[in-house]
């Protein structure tokens, strides 16, 4: 098998990447395809804020990619059908783990899945940067401000740079308060990105509810307008026409409502990892080394040299 990776990124965080990651994974799943959605948010991973997953995952992402543990102990089940590669959540899990071990990560869930869906954290420091190189595709989101798509515009750029590939830009929490609806969202954003806009997502109040719920939007409320544009935008990325049970706004085919059933999770992990304990030695040597991985190298060292 060669599965198609895409990654989510934008140069923002806050922007909607999460959501849109979750929502095409669940989307992909409900059109048969076998989906992975990897945590690559490594600084502020929060896949499973979004969508509440399985207990079945003993490591984590950060654990793969610092060499401690195997992809499959850092797997998770989620509740619309897709796996998730769940990420760490501490700074030392951040210190720890290595961004140039993602393309073998991905190389390996390539052979295994149909879909792998790359979620990144904002910014242009190395961890980000790494899954848009290895991608097949890179969706770019972003909300209407004018930073937010300055932002993203820069990560359009890099992607370019680092040899990947654009498949377009998705704008998100679009409120039709400039004169009706479409009114000129998408072409302001694709000028800005220079980019075919895939998809306007509507700021929808159900996509809180989804979180509280730890189910994807598209499952939990498949006729919202925010489901609604999520599945059109992950049938654009199939290259597969909407079926026709979900045309003209009817989500009541069969899809939805088998996804319907999918079992609510039990809760959302409540532990946020921040990390608070003594510092060690070794912590001070992640910590110098998080540094230097911020700032470029100006401060802190890199524990490699
Ligand atoms: N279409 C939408 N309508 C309403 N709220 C949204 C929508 N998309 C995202 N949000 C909210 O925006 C916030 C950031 O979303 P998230 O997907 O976590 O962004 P990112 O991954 O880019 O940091 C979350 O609180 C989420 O609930
Ligand atoms: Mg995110």
């Amino acid at each position: 098998m060669s599965g198609r990776v895409f990654a989510v990124a934008s140069g923002k965080g806050g922007v909607g990447k999460t959501t849109t990651a979750v929502n095409v994974a669940a989307v992909m799943a409900e059109a048969d395809r076998s989906v992975v959605l990897v945590d690559a948010d490594l600084g502020m991973a929060n896949v499973d804020h979004v969508v509440a997953c399985d207990e079945s995952a003993t490591a984590t992402l950060h654990d793969v990619l610092a060499d401690d543990a195997a992809l499959t102990d850092a797997t998770a089940a989620a509740p619309a059908g897709f796996d998730v590669i769940v990420g760490g959540t501490t700074i030392t899990d951040f210190g720890r783990a290595d961004p140039s071990a993602l393309p073998d990560v991905a190389a390996t869930l390539r052979d295994r899945y149909d879909c792998v869906i790359v979620d990144t954290g904002g910014g242009l420091s190395h961890d980000t940067t790494v899954p848009l190189g290895l991608a097949d595709e890179t969706v770019l989101v972003s909300t209407r401000q004018t930073a937010a798509l300055a932002n993203t515009a820069k990560t359009r750029a890099l992607v370019e740079r680092v040899g990947g590939h654009v498949a377009g830009a998705v704008v998100t929490r679009v409120t039709d308060d400039a004169g009706g609806a479409d009114a000129g969202h998408g072409d302001a954003a694709a000028a800005t990105l220079q980019t075919d806009i895939l998809g306007l997502i509507p700021e929808d109040s159900r996509v809180a509810d989804s979180e509280r719920a730890g189910t994807p939007l598209v499952s939990l409320a498949p006729e919202s307008p925010a489901a609604q544009a999520y599945r059109e935008l992950a049938y654009t990325l199939l290259d597969e026409p909407l079926p026709v049970s979900f045309r003209d706004g009817d989500a009541s085919g069969d899809a939805a409502s088998g996804l319907m059933a999918a079992s609510a999770p039990s809760g959302a992990p409540t532990d946020d990892g921040s990390g608070a304990g003594a510092a060690t030695g070794d912590d001070q040597t992640r910590d110098a080394s998080i540094l230097w991985r911020l700032t470029g190298g100006l401060l802190g060292s890199n524990g490699k040299r």
